[in-house]
């Protein structure tokens, strides 16, 4: 096979992991681990029952990235941007309007592939398109295949590795480096090698003088379990090409500190999930039976949420905490 077939294979089975997420994101929404009534206009549900320890792995996931994302917007105000990077299905821009916590403007970017599936979705279901719609200026919207661009909500087709390009999109579409930023990659580094995210990394930090970043990924793949994993994904053709920064949660801090960002932290999710509110973890355990405890915790000592900040304003951003 060429080497251009290669990496075409390689980029493929990434995009496919987006529909694996959204996937396992309706399956424990279905089953009520937390409330999300939109990911159910993208994806279809899953066949089989995906096991306890993974819902609630993804409740973790969810809510520990949802909780750090409102501190953000708590502590700007709302008077802020946020740029969810490689956000595949992603869903926060509608939760967030529920909940009236909209920041100025919200970005997204994926493959171009990959939105323009998204926007096939949106274009053709009212509980999508209504609050577009509704957060709008009135004026049409600009709408292509690889994007749409309305005043609250844009989506970009973009590849994360080619940045003049992504920022271009972006600033064609009112990115404004001097509005307070939130970055987020939810499992989206490690399908880079480890000089592509560190180039996403500082052209965040360069970019943006108070800003925020939030990752989450994967974390000590070095042991026999993380091996696993590797080999697991490898299987279906996809290759943890950024698992290098993924060996501990300080190579994780040391990676955002030296593409400058300023304040980094790193949680594993054995210590994120025992943080979230107590009452929603006793609702949550009594779902469903967990024979496979320790599958669960091998499962979230695998994985973590490290952010940075950056903080120019003076808002504060380094005390944001679980
Ligand atoms: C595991 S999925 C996660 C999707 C979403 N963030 C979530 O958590 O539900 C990874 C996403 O990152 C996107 N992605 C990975 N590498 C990318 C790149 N170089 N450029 C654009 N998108 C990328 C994939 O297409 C996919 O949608």
């Amino acid at each position: 096979m060429s080497r251009a077939r290669d990496s075409d294979t390689a980029d493929e089975a990434v995009r496919s992991t987006c529909d694996d997420a959204s996937i396992c994101k309706r399956f424990a929404v279905s089953v009520g681990y937390w409330k999300d009534p939109y990911i159910q206009y993208f994806v279809r549900q899953a066949k089989e029952r995906k096991a306890p320890e993974i819902n609630r792995g993804y409740y973790a996931r969810v809510q520990g990235v949802h909780q750090l994302l409102c501190e953000f917007l708590k502590k700007t105000e709302c008077k802020c941007q946020i740029i969810n990077l490689g956000a595949g299905l992603d869903t926060t821009f509608w939760r967030l309007k529920d909940e009236n916590l909209l920041p100025k403007k919200y970005f997204e970017v994926d493959f171009p592939a990959i939105v323009s599936r998204k926007l096939y979705n949106i274009k053709s279901k009212p509980p999508l398109s209504k609050p577009i719609m509704e957060t709008h200026n009135g004026d049409s919207l600009l709408i292509d295949a690889h994007s749409l661009d309305s005043l609250r909500y844009s989506i970009i087709g973009a590849d994360l590795r080619q940045l003049k390009d992504m920022e271009e999109k972006l600033k064609k579409f009112g990115m404004d480096p001097q509005l307070p930023t939130l970055l987020v990659a939810e499992c989206v580094l490690v399908y880079m090698n480890p000089d592509q995210s560190a180039n996403l990394l500082r052209w965040a930090a360069n970019t943006f003088s108070t800003a925020m970043f939030i990752n989450y990924e994967q974390v000590n793949m070095a042991d026999r379990f993380g091996q696993i994993m590797v080999e697991n994904l490898q299987r279906r053709h996809c290759n943890l090409a950024g698992v290098e920064a993924c060996q501990s949660l300080q190579s994780q801090m040391d990676r955002l500190l030296s593409n400058g960002w300023e304040t980094a932290e790193a949680w594993d999710m054995i210590r994120v999930y025992s943080n979230l509110p107590q009452i929603d973890i006793a609702r949550i355990e009594k779902l469903e039976f967990l024979d496979e405890k320790e599958l669960l915790e091998q499962l979230l000592l695998h994985y973590c949420i490290s952010w940075a900040t950056k903080d120019s304003s003076d808002l504060g951003l380094a005390e944001i905490m679980f």
